[in-house]
């Protein structure tokens, strides 16, 4: 937790506040990103904090390999069960994992989860008995992987109230060639797709306090912090769809274990369960897998990842837009900003404001985003606000972007009209604006 306060609040490495030059400036936190191989960082760095970046970003992109490949001890023990043998392969350079283009086996980027219902809702949030918390399609010799993720498509066409046609993909998912047996029927079938990673060590910083909402406040009052129960102390989650995973730390270790199978200090066992034998029976790359320099590393080479900039649009920056985003509502959830509080040298506490626009609570959306369990039945699902920094540089280096938790909305607008549930009056009120209005919302939500 980040509540040091009392601590002398001052700038080292940052931009003053409130400068003349800030004005002019992006918001806090946001860079322009020169290449894409080379993603800059939030504040200055020392010396030994770059040295500490570079490794972490190497790891991020190091391929594992199998326990006991020759010269490789540093990078070996993936697997035996796993999605893929490197971070990059789903987060591309700290980017939006690719989504689906169509039918078929899903990507890399889009895994499956596997979750127990709770009977408790106090508990730790339980896994698949037989098939762990991730499902893991790929394996090593002499293991049978889990099976194939796939996913069907149905066109659904609408008309805006203007008359403008639209279509939305619905999905299916179907987990076929099942290594071990069928799924239980309660467990909860859940298809994400791997998000930008940049900008998480600022919305980590976020306290806490602005996440629940001060008593009394009627600020914050839609939606849910992501409490969760671990060991039966209750914390709060903010990073995944869902809000379930409580820091960067937190995820980069589930991230090791159930989407490579490599063991770190954090977690020290894999995604391998009791039914899984012939996984269990592998050897190891020790013990952990994963160094605690490097772990440490990668961990760090996240905190710092600046957000991309949006590149440079012709014409005048659209005030208007902005209201409109608020006047429909958008921004109740999609908070335009949140105050952090960074350490910077010597423990000094240092305050700012970013524009992540995300409440990093949780949504009920409505049942056409819900999740499915595996008796294809709708199980009430809540999702954290999606921060919507970062769109523009989005918008403009992907060529077929996805949005949403699977990757099911092509463009904005399709992410926009899946919104019901709590969004149900902000995505009517998007609806029935007229053509050019909301033409000039998406323009504008491209340049965030
Ligand atoms: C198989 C694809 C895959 C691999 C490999 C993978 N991730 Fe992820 N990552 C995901 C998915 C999917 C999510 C969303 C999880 C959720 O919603 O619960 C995610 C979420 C995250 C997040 C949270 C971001 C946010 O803002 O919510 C972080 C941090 C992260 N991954 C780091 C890593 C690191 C570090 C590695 C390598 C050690 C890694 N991931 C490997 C797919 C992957
Ligand atoms: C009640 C809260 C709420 C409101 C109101 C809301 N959103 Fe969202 N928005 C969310 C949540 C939660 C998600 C993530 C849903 C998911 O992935 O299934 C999301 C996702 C999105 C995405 C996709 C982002 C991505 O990275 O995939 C866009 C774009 C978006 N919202 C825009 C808007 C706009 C524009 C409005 C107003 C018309 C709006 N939202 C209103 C909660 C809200």
């Amino acid at each position: 937790m980040r509540g040091i306060l009392g601590v002398a609040v001052m700038a080292v490495g940052l931009p003053a506040a409130g400068s003349a030059t800030h004005a002019a400036q992006a918001p806090f936190g946001i860079e322009r990103f020169v290449h894409h191989r080379d993603p800059p960082f939030f504040r200055a760095l020392t010396l030994e904090e770059r040295a500490r970046a570079e490794l972490g970003h190497e790891v991020l992109n190091t391929q594992w390999v199998p326990a006991g490949t020759p010269h490789a001890e540093r990078r070996d023990g993936v697997g035996p069960l796993f999605n893929a043998s490197s971070c990059d392969e789903c987060h591309n350079e700290g980017a939006h994992g690719r989504g689906p283009d169509g039918a078929g086996v899903a990507p890399f980027a889009l895994e499956v989860q596997l979750e127990e219902p709770a009977a408790d809702p106090r508990a730790d949030t339980r896994c698949d008995p037989v098939y762990g918390c991730v499902f893991n399609p790929l394996a090593l010799r002499g293991v049978r992987p889990e099976g194939e993720v796939v996913v069907h498509y149905r066109e659904v066409t609408g008309r805006y109230p203007d008359g403008s046609p639209f279509s939305l993909r619905v999905p299916s998912y179907r987990l076929v060639d099942l290594g071990y047996g069928p799924l239980a029927r309660a467990t909860i079938i859940k298809p994400r797709i791997a998000p930008a990673l940049f900008g998480a060590g600022l919305l980590e910083a976020v306290p806490a306090a602005a996440i629940v909402g001060e008593s009394g406040s009627s600020g914050a009052a839609v939606g849910a912090p992501a409490w969760h129960w671990r060991h039966g102390v209750r914390v709060l989650g903010r990073f995944g769809w869902q809000g379930s995973a409580l820091s960067i730390r937190d995820q980069t270790a589930r991230a090791f274990a159930r989407e490579m199978g490599l063991t770190s200090g954090a977690i020290p066992a894999d995604d391998c369960t009791a039914a899984e034998l012939a996984c269990r029976e592998q050897p190891n790359g020790g013990s952990p897998e994963v160094s605690d320099s490097l772990f440490e590393a990668v961990v760090d080479f996240q905190s710092w990842l600046a957000v991309p900039a949006a590149p440079p649009l012709p014409g005048e920056p659209a005030a208007d837009e902005r209201a409109l985003f608020a006047q429909l509502g958008c921004a109740g959830c999609h908070r335009p900003s949140l105050p952090v509080e960074l350490r910077g040298e010597h423990g000094t506490l240092i305050r700012r404001t970013i524009e992540p626009y995300t409440d990093l609570r949780l949504h009920d959306l409505g049942p056409a985003l819900a999740d499915e369990n595996a008796l294809g039945l709708k199980v009430p699902s809540r999702w954290r606000t999606a921060p919507l920094w970062g769109l523009g540089y989005r918008l403009g280096r992907e060529s077929s972007p996805t949005f949403l938790h699977d990757g099911r909305a092509r463009s904005l607008a399709e992410a926009i009209l899946w919104h019901g549930g709590e969004a149900r009056g902000a995505r009517r009120g998007f609806e029935e604006l007229d053509a050019a209005r909301r033409a000039a919302l998406l323009r504008w939500l491209a340049t965030l």
